[in-house]
């Protein structure tokens, strides 16, 4: 069964994506991820989009599924979907031109959006590796290096300023919830309670995932 992650910005996706990597043997798309490659690359599309996630707004949906459809491989039946589909046309493509005939089920990561501003704001991420850490909740245990690689470039991405994260959690708001009645209608959405440590959460994912 394949996972598709839906979450406001900073409710955890990435973090609990990673988990399930280590723990349960997922493999992890994020359209994120892939998008701030492209930008770090210096490629056409990079430059393309560099703007558009700096100032919080998404990404045109046909650009961003061809680049999923080009970084997914089903082969393994335990694929997470994390970031994609932000609105109910990319919810449609998901299904359609990319799952086809697989099952997927969709994990809501719930959160009151008042704490996600904090959140974001102290994220700071690995350039090297994609570690994510939280000057609060999370921090490296050596200041500024990373406890998976060991690589000192800890960053802040360019949308988590403080500026363009409130704009990010306005596009969330306005998207998401013919998202969510799309995988309601068909029984297949899960809520976690995304306000608990990540142990909690990871917790209730394994619980929703377990056959
Ligand atoms: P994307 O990279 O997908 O960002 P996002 O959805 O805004 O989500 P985030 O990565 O910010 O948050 P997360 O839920 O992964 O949280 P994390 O685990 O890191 O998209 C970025 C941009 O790209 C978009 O704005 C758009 O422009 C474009 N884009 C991407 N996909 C697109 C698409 N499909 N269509 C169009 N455009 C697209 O955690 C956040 C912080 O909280 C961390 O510091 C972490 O340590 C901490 N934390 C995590 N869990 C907990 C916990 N339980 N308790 C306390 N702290 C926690
Ligand atoms: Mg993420």
């Amino acid at each position: 069964m394949h996972l598709v992650f839906l979450g406001a910005p900073g409710s955890g996706k990435g973090t609990q994506a990673s988990l399930l990597v280590k723990e349960l043997g997922y493999s992890h798309v994020s359209t994120g991820d892939l998008l701030r490659n492209e930008i770090k690359k210096g490629s056409t599309l990079g430059n393309k989009v560099s703007d558009v996630i700096k100032s919080g707004k998404l990404v045109d949906d046909s650009l961003v599924l061809e680049l999923l459809k080009a970084n997914c491989d089903l082969s393994n039946n335990k694929y997470i979907f994390d970031g994609f589909p932000r609105n109910i046309e990319q919810a449609k493509a998901l299904e359609s031109e990319i799952l086809s005939s697989h099952f997927s089920r969709a994990i809501y990561f719930e959160l009151d959006l008042g704490v996600l501003k904090e959140r974001l704001i102290n994220r700071r991420m690995c350039k090297d590796c994609g570690d994510i850490y939280n000057l609060i909740s999370k921090s490296p245990s050596v200041p500024g290096k990373c406890d998976s690689c060991g690589s000192s470039n800890l960053y802040q991405r360019d949308d988590d300023k403080e500026e363009t994260v409130g704009k990010r959690l306005d596009v969330f708001k306005e998207t998401i919830d013919p998202v969510l009645e799309f995988y309601k209608e068909t029984d297949r959405l899960f809520v976690v309670d995304a306000s608990h440590e990540s142990a909690s959460v990871f917790k209730a994912i394994e619980k929703a995932v377990k056959p």
